[in-house]
């Protein structure tokens, strides 16, 4: 170091140097912007869509006995009788998606077998349990279904419904 005019040693930069701090700050900042992107991958989203509070439509639309597939929350709308009845379409055996059979009348997972009734109940296969459910909000002759809270059941009971 070669020393400055007042006798002190002068603090220059290497060339060296500045490429260390140049590469750890660029370091810094890729992983501060990876943190960034992972934190909103894992939050689960406020409104609109799975993980928040779905709009699934108007109470009119949904005839009684149906069964409406809400792609945006993953769940089947069951509009029955007695209200309304949002079941996910998580296979409670390995988790794979249920699709609705019509033609049959039940729910049949593709990955293993288990079928389920028009509530949610199983009817055979390995599944250990009823579809899990969400809870169902009606306001203004509207349908809402809160998909952050999906509740396990053993069985059906009417208690379940929403009504209309
Ligand atoms: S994941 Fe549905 S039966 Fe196995």
């Amino acid at each position: 170091m070669k020393p400055s005019e007042s006798g002190k040693p002068k603090q220059s930069l290497g060339r060296r140097q500045f490429l260390g701090f140049a590469w750890v700050g660029s370091l810094a900042v890729l992983g501060a912007q990876s943190l960034v992107t992972l934190t909103r991958f894992l939050k689960p989203v406020s409104t609109g869509g799975f993980g928040g509070r779905v709009y699934a439509g108007k109470v009119d639309e949904f005839a009684v006995g149906s069964i409406n597939r809400i792609l945006s929350g993953r769940f089947y709308l069951v509009r029955s009788e007695g209200g309304f009845l949002a079941l996910w379409q998580r296979c409670t055996h390995l988790g794979c998606a249920v699709p609705y059979d019509e033609s049959a009348s039940q729910f049949h997972c593709p990955c293993h077998g288990s079928l389920f009734d028009n509530m949610g109940v199983v009817t055979g296969g390995p599944a250990p349990r009823p579809m899990d459910t969400f809870p169902v909000v009606i306001e203004n002759g509207e349908v809402w279904v809160d998909t952050s809270q999906p509740t396990e059941r053993s069985a059906f009971d009417p208690s379940q419904l929403t009504p209309a």
